[in-house]
């Protein structure tokens, strides 16, 4: 095994897996604490991927200005198939050692930090910060780009029930979420949607048909039903079979797809990425690592990336009851 220095000269701060607007931001925290306290920054491109190609640039203060109000990452992203092998593990780690990279700021998704934690274990310091829109990782009250993500859908639900209402129409809207159905339950609550339909529960069809016959019953314009993208009913399906049911309101879909992805990171998505950014360093400084930034309540807390990535986040059921009560 590759040995790392216990004394911090130089990190390296990588974006992995999907992206999400606020990447950014924590960048520059990253880059910028660090150099506040003279420690070296290398950007590693394109995730896990340039990290075994040893695609890396020194970044200073100036490579992260203007950067605060950009979608994506300036990093670029990736996935990579070879660095979930072992061999591609020795690899990666044999370009950091040469690079003289003392320790990783990962930001990214569960599976980014899954990558991190395996980093960890090998003798690599590892510090994670949570960034994805599908708000799915365990022990953070939220991740970087969830809010962004919000209100992009926000603004598309509400444009869609302006035309649904002109033409009393029943819209299914697809939200993202292969595997989580947070943004379509919030989604649900905050535009005032008949029903959100997620993948942690099975919705039978005969509920949805009801909700949105009982929606026309009731004088409803319109009606706007909420599909994450990993639920078992699908928008697509819905709206053809309920068209041809004939149930008053005439269907349409829209599926919001990576727009939710992309964006200039709101107010929230920029401070929450910048606490962790800020955080990541400081953690790192007091030797803590194999940890990731975690917003518990009003602080930013560190959580072993073990207990991360051994758990499921699950969804509020308060939210849940609520989503349901408001939508009649
Ligand atoms: P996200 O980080 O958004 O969840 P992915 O699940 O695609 O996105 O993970 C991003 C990258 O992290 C993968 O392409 C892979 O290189 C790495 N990764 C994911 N799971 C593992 C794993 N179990 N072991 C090692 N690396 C992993
Ligand atoms: O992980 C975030 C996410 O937005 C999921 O909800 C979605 O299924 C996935 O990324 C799609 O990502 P891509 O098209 O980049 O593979
Ligand atoms: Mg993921």
């Amino acid at each position: 095994m590759i040995m790392f220095k216990t004394s911090l000269r130089t990190i390296g701060v990588m974006t992995s897996g999907g992206d999400a607007p606020g990447m950014n931001p924590a960048i520059r925290a990253v880059v910028r604490t660090a150099l506040a306290n003279g420690i070296r920054v290398i950007g590693i491109e394109d995730g896990y991927e340039g990290m075994l190609n040893g695609r890396f640039r020194e970044m200073g203060a100036r490579d992260v200005g203007g950067i605060l109000q950009r979608g994506g990452t300036i990093l670029r992203t990736a996935r990579s198939m070879e660095f979930k092998t072992p061999e591609g593990q020795r690899k990666a780690i044999r370009q950091l050692s040469s690079a003289g990279i003392d320790a990783v700021v990962i930001i990214g998704g569960d599976g980014s930090l899954t990558g991190g934690m395996k980093l960890q274990e090998q003798g690599v310091p590892v510090i994670g910060i949570p960034g994805s829109i599908d708000n799915d990782i365990y022990g953070t009250d939220m991740c970087v780009g969830v809010d962004t993500a919000l209100n992009t859908i926000v603004d598309a639900i509400d444009k869609l029930r302006d035309t649904a209402s002109s033409h009393n129409r029943a819209f299914f809207v697809e939200t993202m979420g292969r595997n989580c159905g947070y943004l379509a339950v919030q989604a649900g609550i905050i535009c005032g949607a008949e029903m959100a339909i997620i993948p942690e529960y099975e919705t039978p069809f005969k509920e949805v048909a009801e909700a949105v016959e009982d929606a026309y019953k009731r004088g409803k314009s319109h009606c706007i039903i909420v599909v994450a993208e990993g639920a078992k009913l699908n928008a697509n399906e819905l709206a053809a079979k309920l068209q041809e049911m004939n149930v008053g309101f005439d269907t349409r879909v829209t599926v919001l797809g990576h727009v939710q992805r992309g964006g200039k990171p709101t107010a929230f998505d920029r401070f929450l990425a910048t606490r962790f950014g800020v955080k990541a360093i400081e953690f790192l400084l007091s030797g803590q690592t194999g940890v990731m930034t975690a917003l518990t309540g009003r602080d930013i807390t560190p959580i072993p990336l073990a207990t991360v990535v051994n758990n499921r986040r699950t969804l509020s059921e308060e939210y849940i009851k609520m989503a349901r009560i408001l939508a009649r």
